[in-house]
């Protein structure tokens, strides 16, 4: 197993290599990459024509601890659009270092992918949100990039993208619409918010102080992924679509007795995963 290290381990070079071994082994040439968030990785089973590639088995590739992420890279068809799809990601929590977390999105650059699709399990913050309800991620708030924990920090290959990068159309309007109507059009739409999702680098849930403050900042769902995936993503060009699972709701109130944990989300995310897997499974389509 690997030993998450705080080494930048995302060298164009490195990269390349990465994408270059798997260019020889599938005859694939992906346009959309899909990274499935916590218990979202039955999407990958959807898929077909698959060819697999456990991470460990992929060299440079960073390899996955959390329980429910499986840990590998599956090529293949979903409704006869070529994808690519991570089932499992890395999370900064596990102790990877910020260029390992985006290692990946940087390997689908070189493959040739032009849209990514994220998906996660976040916790709702604004109060109208209910545990079930897909999120159209319209904006993010980089927390951690506030505090000097960027995957853009250190040295900037330009072959990547240029060194300041906007960020103000990270998430792709038409991506956004279309989603939001292809929701409609699968029944989805009674459950459907669109909002700002901001990152935090977990692995504890938010005190009810926290919670607080990310409502005041303007934070719709909270959750420890993403963010860094996306920022990579942007840097080089790649189209961004982003779908949070309402897996729980951020506690806000003293009085309350309710409490976060993982399993709780896990459940949540076996309800709504099949809809939120139909909803990216016909999106994918009119990409
Ligand atoms: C919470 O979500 C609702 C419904 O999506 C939205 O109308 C409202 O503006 C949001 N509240 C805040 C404080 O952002």
């Amino acid at each position: 197993m690997e030993v998450p290290s705080c080494q930048s381990r995302s060298s164009y070079d490195d990269c390349k290599k990465t994408a270059d071994w798997l260019l020889v082994r599938t005859k694939q040439r992906p346009r959309v990459a899909i990274i499935c968030g916590s218990g979202l990785g039955a999407l990958a089973d959807l898929i077909d024509d698959k060819m697999v590639f456990p991470y460990q088995d992929i060299p440079g590739f960073p390899t996955s601890t959390v329980a429910g992420h499986a840990g590998q890279l599956v090529f293949g068809k979903l409704q006869d659009r070529e994808c690519v799809c991570m089932e499992g990601r890395f999370h900064y929590y596990e102790g990877y270092s910020i260029h390992t977390v985006t290692y990946p999105v940087r390997v689908f650059f070189l493959l040739g992918v032009e849209t990514l699709i994220v998906t996660n399990a976040a916790g709702g913050v604004n109060g109208s949100y209910n545990v079930g309800d897909i999120m159209v991620i319209k904006d993010h708030i980089n927390l951690p990039g506030f505090c000097g924990q960027s995957p853009l920090v250190g040295h900037n290959d330009d072959r990547f993208g240029v060194r300041f990068p906007c960020m103000s159309d990270a998430y792709d309007r038409n991506l956004r619409t279309l989603a939001i109507q292809t929701a409609h059009e699968q029944n989805c739409g009674g459950f459907l918010q669109e909002g700002v999702y901001c990152m935090v680098v977990g692995p504890t849930f938010e005190t009810i102080a926290e919670s607080n403050i990310l409502q005041r900042f303007g934070a719709d769902a909270v959750g420890m992924s993403t963010v860094p995936e996306v920022v990579a993503a942007r840097q080089c060009g790649l189209r961004v679509l982003g779908l949070s699972l309402i897996t729980n709701k951020a506690v806000t109130d003293y009085d309350s007795n309710e409490k976060a944990n993982h399993e709780e989300v896990l459940a949540t995310t076996g309800l709504r995963a099949r809809d939120l897997q139909r909803l990216v499974r016909h999106l994918v389509t009119k990409i």
